[in-house]
């Protein structure tokens, strides 16, 4: 048969527009504020055990805390944002004890996440990241929610396991952890797709 000149139907790929607050069971998630930079600092921006396999080193002044949810507070108010962060806070209470963050890419979307020492162990961040995955794959332009983390930290790979991600691959000098050195480190990479 012979080709047509009609154009193949493309499917547009729209931004996603997660929502400002969301809750669990235990938690309640928000946008971040500049104002929350004292609280987020002593709960586990300069807590080096946190920030061991993280990009990032432990903060070491309030102020440039500040400036990050600031910047990450902005985010929200892009009408496409690369970027959407929430703090989350215990049920109940308006103090942060962790975060956690989508970052779309078309089809694509990535997750990262951190929780305060104090709450680990208890299924805190499962229980945010699940809300998240269920949330992203009810979206009809979104394919794929990923997320990686170190191959030395067995606990966060846990966690995306019990969120519904299954381990795709293992990312080699994927990542450079600065607390730990300048090289690029092995990482697991989990995903969901649809
Ligand atoms: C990773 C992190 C988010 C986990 O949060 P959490 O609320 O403690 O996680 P959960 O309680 O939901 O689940 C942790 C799971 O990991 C397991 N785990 C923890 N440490 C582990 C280890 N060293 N080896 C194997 N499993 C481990 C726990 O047993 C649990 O699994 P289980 O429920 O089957 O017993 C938290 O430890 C954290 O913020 N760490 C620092 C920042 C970080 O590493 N972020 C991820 C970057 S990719």
């Amino acid at each position: 048969m012979a080709a047509t000149s009609r154009p193949l139907p493309s499917r547009r790929i729209a931004m996603i527009r997660p929502p400002a607050t969301f809750a669990t069971a235990r938690l309640t998630a928000r946008r971040p504020r500049a104002e929350d930079a004292a609280a987020v600092f002593s709960a586990y921006a300069n807590d080096p055990e946190v920030t061991r396999y993280l990009a990032w080193k432990p903060y070491e002044r309030v102020e440039l805390l500040a400036d990050f949810l600031r910047d990450r507070a902005a985010d929200w108010d892009r009408p496409k944002s690369p970027h959407y962060a929430w703090l989350l806070c215990l049920r109940g209470t308006d103090t942060p004890i962790g975060s956690i963050g989508l970052m779309p890419d078309g089809g694509k979307v990535m997750c990262g996440y951190v929780l305060a020492q104090k709450f680990w162990g208890r299924g805190m961040m499962t229980e945010a990241l699940t809300y998240l995955v269920d949330w992203a794959m009810s979206q009809p332009d979104v394919f794929r929610l990923w997320a990686f983390c170190d191959a030395a930290n067995p606990g966060s790979a846990r966690v995306m396991e019990k969120a519904g991600l299954t381990r795709e691959a293992l990312l080699k000098r994927w990542h450079v952890a600065p607390n730990i050195g300048p090289e690029p480190r092995d990482c697991i990479l989990c995903s969901k797709v649809k």
